[in-house]
C-alpha cells in the first residue's frame, strides 16, 4: 500500500476532469482496507471513498485523501432451491457483475445492465434503471468504519434504501468504506420488462420467449441510444433526480402543459421526467462553456469540451433556475458535487 501525493483523477471520474487529490490510497483487499484504517491518516484528513467515479463532479482539486476501492471477487455464499447468493467485492465493475450473472443464469440484475460505476458505491445511491432498483435484490454489505477501522455489517433494512438514496448519502455519509455486497439472485429469472420500451425492443427480436439476456441486450440497445458513453463524452448518467410533486402542483401545471409525463408515486404525488422539465425549458443540446446538455437525453449533462466542473455546475444552476421559473419545481442533483 503506497499513498500517493497530488496524484491526478481525471481517469478516475467519469466526466473525464482534470483534478488532482492531495493524497490517494488504492485499496485492493478488505485487510489492507482495514490495516490502512488503523494506521489512522484519515482521523487527519478530509476522506474521500472513491468507486467507479461515476456520480461525482469535481469543482477543484481535492485537498485531502482519496480511497480509491479495488477490491475483487464474485463468488456464490450460499444457494437453496429458489436462490444464490452472490458476494462481490467493493472494487467490481458493476456492469461485471451483470454480466457474470446473466452468463450464471443468475436473475434479477439484468435491467441494471451498463449502469457505470463500482459495486461499492451501488448501495450508496440505491442504482437504478428500467423499473429495477438494487434494493430489489440487495441482501447484505461489509463495510468499515472510517473512524475506527472496524467492520460492520449492514442488513437491507439498516440501509434505508429510497429512490437513488440511502443511509450512506444521509446519516452515514463519508463514515464507511464497503468493502463488498451480497445480492439474493433468482434460480429461475422473473423477467420485468413493463418499463417504457423494453417490451417494443424484444418484441423486434422475433422470438417469443425470453432470457435474461435477451432483456440485458434490450437494455444495453435501449441505453446506447441515448446515453452518452463515458470514454467518449464525459458524464456522470442523469445529473438530477427525477423530482416528486404533490397533487396541487401538478393539477396546476397540469393546467397550461396537459401532456405533461407524469408517474403515481405513494400517496397524491406524481414523480415528473426531469428530462422533459429540462426540454421544455429549451435546453436541450444547450452548451455553456465546455459543458452542455445532451440531445438525446437532456438530463445527462455533458463534458464536451475540456469543461471545467465549474462550468457544469453553472450550466445547471442555469438550468434549475428556469425549470423552478417555469414549473415551481427544484430539481435536486443526482451527482455529487465536491
Ligand atoms: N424525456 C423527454 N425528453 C427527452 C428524453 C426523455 O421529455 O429527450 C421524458 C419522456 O417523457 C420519457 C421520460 O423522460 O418518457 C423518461 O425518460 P427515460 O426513460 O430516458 O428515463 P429518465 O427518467 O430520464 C431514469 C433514470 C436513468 C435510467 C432511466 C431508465 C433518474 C434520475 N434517471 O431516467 O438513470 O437509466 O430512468 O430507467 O432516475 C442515472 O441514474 O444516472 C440514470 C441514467
Amino acid at each position: 500500500m503506497e499513498i500517493k501525493e497530488n496524484y491526478p483523477l481525471r481517469g478516475l471520474n467519469t466526466f473525464g476532469l482534470e483534478v488532482s487529490a492531495r493524497y490517494f490510497i488504492d485499496i485492493k483487499s478488505t485487510d489492507d482496507a482495514i490495516r490502512f484504517l488503523h494506521s489512522g491518516m484519515q482521523r487527519n484528513e478530509k476522506t474521500l471513498i472513491l468507486g467507479g467515479g461515476s456520480n461525482i463532479l469535481f469543482t477543484h482539486d481535492y485537498d485531502g485523501l482519496v480511497i480509491k476501492v479495488s477490491i475483487p471477487g464474485i463468488h456464490v455464499v450460499r444457494e437453496n432451491d429458489h436462490f444464490y447468493w452472490v458476494k462481490a467485492g467493493g472494487g467490481v465493475v458493476w456492469n461485471d457483475l451483470v454480466e457474470a450473472c446473466i452468463n450464471a443464469d443468475f436473475g434479477g440484475i439484468e435491467n441494471l445492465s451498463l449502469i457505470p460505476g463500482s459495486v461499492g458505491a451501488a448501495p450508496v445511491q440505491n442504482i437504478g434503471a428500467y423499473g429495477v432498483e438494487l434494493k430489489d435484490t440487495f441482501e447484505a454489505l461489509e463495510a468499515i468504519e472510517l473512524e475506527s477501522g472496524e467492520k460492520r455489517y449492514f442488513r437491507k433494512e439498516e440501509c434505508h434504501f429510497e429512490y437513488r438514496d440511502s443511509i450512506f448519502k444521509n446519516e452515514l455519509k463519508d463514515k464507511y468504506l464497503i468493502t463488498n455486497i451480497v445480492l439474493r439472485l433468482h434460480k429461475k429469472p422473473i423477467l420485468n420488462t413493463a418499463y417504457g420500451q423494453i417490451e417494443k425492443k424484444l418484441k423486434e427480436t422475433g422470438k417469443d420467449k425470453f432470457t435474461i439476456r435477451d432483456v440485458s441486450e434490450a437494455i444495453i440497445a435501449l441505453r446506447r441510444s441515448k446515453l452518452p458513453d463515458p470514454h467518449e463524452l464525459g458524464n456522470a448518467g442523469s445529473f438530477f433526480k427525477n423530482p416528486v410533486i404533490d397533487h396541487d402542483l401538478f393539477a396546476k401545471i397540469h393546467k397550461s402543459f396537459p401532456d405533461i409525463p407524469h408517474y403515481p408515486e405513494g400517496e397524491n404525488k406524481f414523480k415528473i421526467p426531469a428530462a422533459w422539465l429540462i426540454e421544455q425549458s429549451g435546453f436541450k443540446g444547450k452548451k455553456h462553456k465546455g459543458a452542455a446538455v445532451h440531445v438525446n437525453q437532456p438530463l445527462v449533462l455533458i463534458n464536451y469540451d475540456h469543461a471545467t466542473g465549474r462550468d457544469i455546475v453553472e450550466l445547471s444552476k442555469q438550468i434549475s433556475e428556469k425549470v423552478h421559473e417555469n414549473f415551481g419545481i427544484l430539481l435536486e442533483p443526482e451527482v455529487r458535487i465536491l
